[in-house]
């Protein structure tokens, strides 16, 4: 059987009070159609066609980068109308299946179910929920057949007490679409074109509807305003966060770490409450993590600890270091094993050597650093003159003083060492000391300035 799928994106998303196209609201950072797109791709099918209107051209400009035929529907007449939009982009023998931009949660079994239930004739995904405003109602016959879809506005008081909905999501043989579809009209009370509307339409011609219900609730949860999108994030969270517990991860609150992106760990990692992931994360075994980290598309590799309140981007980090409290790790950051960067320290384009430490408030920026090295306090990598960014390399075994300023371009040799307070500006050699700075002196006898004696 060969499946295409229809996804609705063309709506608003006028309760979102947003300049920003409904269907590109993140959910774990990632746009909504995003997730909705990415599921359906994972059932294999020939096509997905995404019926996009609002915000047309910024939603396919952001989700450039996935095979998916857009189309556009220039003015949304309802759900009907706009699977119709699609309708001469399929091929007649394949069944399709449609979605909604705005649900993002849905999952690949049931779709999958749903999709094996719609081989000869359509069969809808409906839900059962506590509160069945605004939604479609499911209506049955008395053998308990679905006859149709009333939709809330046009609902009568019996068929508004109706709990089972419409979940809107549906399957049908791409042949009933381009039989039905062109026949439904908008004589309803919101004058749109109802996609249900097919249903009652096979009904009639004494065809059978198949229902199907979603795994979980969640999945055919949609999103209309931001008190929904944060609902639907928090459950997604703390899924992830059971998830990764499940797996032997030491979470210390399910509702207080977010990832968004992947985070793959190894044994016995533990992660402090207010974490973020970002990008595709990987800590290796034993790793800690502690509270108010931020960590996107880094590497953590086995026994190192990331210490509260640090920032880190496009960092790769050895085995056995330790970074912060109050480390901020900027892309291109490389730490060899057991390299050490502690607070109020700022790396960037950073090479650090096995064991090296930098240990408190330091710039280092387009640095190459070897084994060993130790960076005092307050040492700066002036790596940028104005205009240019130039290098600093500084080889095994080198001890920098605290405060010292390095003007790049920069050798220091292996064993080179750097008195506090210097600037230095020129190479370094081998096992040389480098001292630049004033000499001290010390006057005698010297009178403090004491309290003027004034009039008034
Ligand atoms: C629809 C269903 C309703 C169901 C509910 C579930 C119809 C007539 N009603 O109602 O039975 O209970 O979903 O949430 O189908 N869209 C377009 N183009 C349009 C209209 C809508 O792309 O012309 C998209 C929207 O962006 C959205 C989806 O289709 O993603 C559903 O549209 P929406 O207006 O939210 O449908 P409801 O009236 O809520
Ligand atoms: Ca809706």
């Amino acid at each position: 059987m060969q499946l295409e799928v229809i996804i609705l994106a063309a709506g608003q998303g006028t309760r979102m009070k947003s300049s920003l196209p409904k269907v590109l609201h993140p959910l774990a950072g990632r746009p909504l159609l995003e997730h909705v797109i990415t599921t359906a791709l994972a059932l294999q099918p020939t096509a997905v066609h995404v019926v996009v209107g609002h915000g047309a051209e910024q939603v396919r400009e952001q989700l450039a980068q996935f095979p998916v035929n857009w189309i556009i529907q220039h003015e949304q007449l309802g759900t009907g109308h706009g699977v119709l939009q699609a309708v001469p982009a399929l091929s007649p023998d394949s069944t399709v299946l449609v979605l909604y931009g705005d649900v993002p949660l849905i999952g690949t079994e049931t779709l999958a179910a749903l999709v094996a239930a719609a081989a000869t004739d359509p069969a809808l995904l409906t839900a059962r929920v506590a509160d069945p405003a605004g939604y479609g109602r499911i209506l049955r016959n008395a053998a308990g057949a679905l006859t149709g879809v009333a939709e809330h506005k046009d609902a009568t008081a019996a068929q508004l007490e109706i709990n089972e909905i419409n979940t809107g999501l549906l399957a049908a043989p791409a042949r009933d679409l381009i039989d039905y579809l062109p026949k439904v009209g908008n004589n309803n009370k919101q004058g749109e074109y109802y996609l249900p509307d097919i249903l009652s339409m096979a009904v009639e011609e004494g065809r059978t509807v198949a229902t199907c219900q979603a795994a979980s609730e969640l999945e055919v949860l949609g999103v209309n305003d931001r008190v929904q999108l944060n609902q639907l994030e928090r459950e997604y969270q703390r899924r992830q966060a059971e998830r990764l517990m499940r797996a032997g991860v030491a979470v210390a609150d399910a509702n207080r770490l977010d990832i968004r992106g992947t985070l793959s760990c190894g044994h016995d990692v533990s992660i402090d409450v207010n974490v973020v992931i970002q990008g595709d994360v990987v800590l290796g075994d034993g790793v800690e993590i502690g509270p108010n980290c931020v960590l996107q598309d880094v590497t953590v590799g086995a026994g190192s600890t990331v210490h509260a309140m640090s920032h880190l981007q496009e960092a790769r980090i050895g085995e056995r270091c330790s970074v912060g409290p109050f480390a901020r790790l900027r892309p291109g950051t490389h730490m060899a094993d057991g390299a050490r960067v502690g607070n109020f320290v700022e790396t960037k384009k950073a090479d650090i050597g096995v064991g090296s430490k930098v240990n408190h408030l330091s710039y280092i920026g387009d640095c190459v650093m070897g084994d060993h090295v130790n960076i005092g306090a307050g040492t700066i990598t002036c790596n940028y003159d104005g205009v240019n960014k130039h290098k600093t390399e500084i080889g095994a075994g080198v001890f920098v003083g605290s405060n010292s300023t390095l003007v790049a371009p920069l050798q220091i040799a292996e064993q080179g060492f750097v008195a506090a307070g210097s600037t230095i500006t020129k190479a370094v050699g081998r096992e040389e000391l480098a001292v630049s700075r004033s000499r001290q002196r010390n006057i005698e006898g010297w009178q403090r300035p004491g309290k003027q004696q004034n009039e008034d």
